[in-house]
């Protein structure tokens, strides 16, 4: 018989794991799927380490690298994924993508319930906030009755764009583009929405250009500005552009209600360099693997939080 801890996680919504991991101030990382053989890799560190996780697969993952599909990313999932210690989740549905493109992100979000994705991000920070609000209020509408949980971003998280990104330093001084808290709250109550993205010192890595290839800028973050945000939401907040922030800020964040970090670039990149010239999967999968078990262990602080998710749902 199947040991209990396992049990329960595998029978509770993402929702309710990812409440238990706020209220337990317990980190759930999130793996993008750049690759389809990435989800064997990330899904035998998670076993090994009895950690707790999500997969998520973005338009970037499929349109940029290789992760093929959203239905594909799903099948692979089927084939090595565990419920015990995972769930599978649509990373950024923009509603204005990275190029200024308008973006069909109704049929985005439709395929993804179809195909049995367990949470999905909607991704209208490029819009009002009254335009934010309109999307996102009818993405929770249309997955809520599926059961299904919602992650909406406010404010800028920047990096996904073309061109070089504003000096740093003058970016976190500057606080551009930081998710304002009174904004938050009034998005979180209007919308209903599970989760929320907040831009407070984070960046997303290049997905274009040499850039793409490159270690990303060590970033900080506002752990101020967070509370602010923590204190007028209630809800799991969402910490994107995770690959190399400095870790006593993330571990501060954890602290102060961020719940889910979105991580793209490191993992990809070590991906890619065990893959190396001769394109060698199993190498790159072992990377894939060390690199997952490095963030887990090292970095997070999470190994076995699986145990303490199960033991408080
Ligand atoms: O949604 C994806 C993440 O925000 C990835 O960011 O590539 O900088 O780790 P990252
Ligand atoms: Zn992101």
């Amino acid at each position: 018989m199947e040991e209990s801890w396992k049990e329960k996680l595998k029978e509770a919504p993402i929702s309710r794991i990812m409440k238990v991991a706020y209220e337990n101030r317990v980190l759930i990382p999130a793996f993008n799927v750049a690759y389809l053989p990435m989800v064997k890799a990330i899904m035998r560190a998670l076993e090994e380490l009895e950690t707790f996780a999500l997969l998520e697969v973005s338009r970037p993952d499929i349109t940029r690298f290789g992760a093929e599909s959203l239905r594909a990313v799903k099948e692979e999932y089927d084939h090595h994924g565990d419920l015990a210690l995972s769930r599978l989740h649509q990373d950024h549905v923009p509603v204005i993508d990275e190029e200024g493109k308008e973006v069909d992100w109704k049929a985005l979000i439709e395929e993804a319930l179809a195909l049995g994705y367990h949470s999905v991000m909607i991704d209208g920070s490029r819009l009002s906030l009254e335009e934010n609000i309109r999307v996102t209020r009818e993405v929770v509408a249309l997955a809520h009755s599926q059961g299904v949980a919602v992650e909406a971003e406010l404010g800028s998280v920047l990096g996904h764009e073309k061109g070089p990104l504003p000096p740093y330093e003058e970016l976190f001084r500057s606080g551009q583009g930081f998710t304002s808290p009174e904004d938050a709250r009034h998005f979180v109550q209007e919308t209903g929405v599970d989760w929320l993205s907040v831009a407070i010192g984070n960046i997303h890595g290049a997905i274009t250009g040499a850039a793409k290839d490159q270690k990303k800028v060590e970033a900080r973050l506002n752990i101020e500005h967070l509370q602010r945000i923590a204190q007028l939401t209630g809800i799991p907040l969402v910490l994107h552009g995770g690959s190399g922030i400095k870790k006593e800020y993330v571990l501060e964040a954890i602290k102060n209600g961020i719940t889910k970090i979105n991580v793209g670039t490191e993992v990809r990149q070590a991906y890619e360099k065990g893959l190396g010239k001769n394109s060698i999967v199993k190498e790159a999968q072992e990377e894939t693997v060390k690199r997952v078990k490095e963030l887990i262990t090292d970095y997070y602080e999470i190994k076995g939080s699986a145990h303490i998710l199960s033991k408080n749902l």
